[in-house]
């Protein structure tokens, strides 16, 4: 109860983890099968109703914007937290509109993934948000609803995107998944030890989308070609992950890189950081999510884990040792 005797306003906070992508970035825009595990760095959204119906955004990386009427007024970090929080508005109205509701918001975004530089923390403010609005909202919503929600924030930021990045951040665990295969991915009971290196340089997973997807229409590179290559990849890694086949699964996130920088989305940091890790130990490594900058990862195993974390640092890069996450997103009412 509050001082003044009501019941006191409800609040939802929902959880969703963010991801690296094992094999198969880009190409799963194609329909190639993809790998994604979701990591146990994770955004928190806490969502309250707001009686004077406006919107109101904020997210703990300094960035603050409330909206009436159809404008948006930076409240802090300047003009750039129009289109910083921009997928976070697009999540919410697209659950207002679903459910045909008309309140006002306040959204509240911590976040412990490090942003733009290709571990999913995009698309998972994208899945906590539409989970949390959902919930103080009073609608119950299942796990395929949420990702499909979820999509119109993500196609704001990756242009045309597969969706995988959402999908693992709703599901959570280890997954491999095509674009046919909709809201029903094959889970991979499987663990296995990586290390993050991040390059720290921020970049905009659509742009190399967009390049990406010039190059293929225009035919050049053979990304046609290679598509073919990358599906026989990841579907080598399904088989070797079946018979934890670690030496083999490095080998494919050698030749997985390889195709990355074929078709244009590697970044020198990336392949400095790529190249150190194999001297010190890594049994496989490669860039992860968008590329262009932003992280890699390496297979490693728990003896080499020091060497390759050493190697990422003296290379440049931040390393960070990631588990698997097994629960998705998760919301719940709280009383505010
Ligand atoms: C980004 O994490 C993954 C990409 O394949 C884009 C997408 O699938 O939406 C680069």
């Amino acid at each position: 109860m509050d001082r003044l005797g009501g019941c006191r306003p409800l609040k939802a906070v929902a959880i969703a983890p963010g991801k690296v992508i094992l094999y198969g970035e880009h190409f799963v825009v194609y329909n190639v099968p993809a790998i994604v595990m979701a990591i146990d760095r994770v955004v928190k959204v806490s969502v309250s109703i707001r009686e004077d119906g406006s919107l109101r955004i904020c997210s703990d990386l300094g960035f603050a914007c409330e909206y009436k009427n159809g404008a948006a007024k930076p409240l802090m970090g300047g003009k750039k937290s129009v289109s910083f929080l921009e997928p976070v508005r697009i999540a919410a109205k697209t659950v207002l509109d679903h459910f045909d509701e008309r309140k006002g918001l306040n959204i509240d975004v911590y976040s412990t993934i490090p942003s733009s530089v290709g571990l999913g923390s995009s698309g998972a403010i994208s899945v906590a948000t539409v989970a949390a609005v959902s919930k103080v909202l009073g609608h119950e919503i299942d796990k395929e609803q949420i990702w499909r929600l979820s999509l119109q924030a993500e196609r704001y930021v990756h242009v045309t995107p597969s969706g995988v990045d959402p999908l693992i951040s709703v599901y959570g665990g280890l997954l491999v998944w095509r674009i046919q295969d909709g809201s029903k991915p094959k889970r991979i009971n499987r663990d296995i030890d990586l290390v993050v290196g991040n390059t720290g340089i921020q970049r905009s997973t659509g742009k190399f989308v967009s390049i990406v997807s010039r190059k293929k229409t225009k035919k050049i590179e053979g990304i046609s070609q290679l598509m073919g290559v990358m599906n026989w990849i990841s579907n080598l890694a399904l088989k070797a992950f079946k018979e934890m086949d670690l030496v083999i699964l490095g080998v494919l996130m050698n030749m997985n890189h390889e195709l990355l920088k074929v078709i244009g989305v590697s970044h020198e940091s990336l392949d400095r950081l790529v190249e150190a890790v194999r001297k010190a130990g890594a049994l496989g490594s490669k860039l992860t999510g968008g590329g262009g900058g932003g992280c890699m990862i390496s297979l490693t195993t728990l003896s080499k884990r020091a060497a390759v974390c050493k190697a990422i640092e003296e290379n440049g890069g931040q390393p960070m040792v990631v588990r698997k996450n097994n629960a998705g997103v998760r919301a719940w009412l709280v009383k505010s």
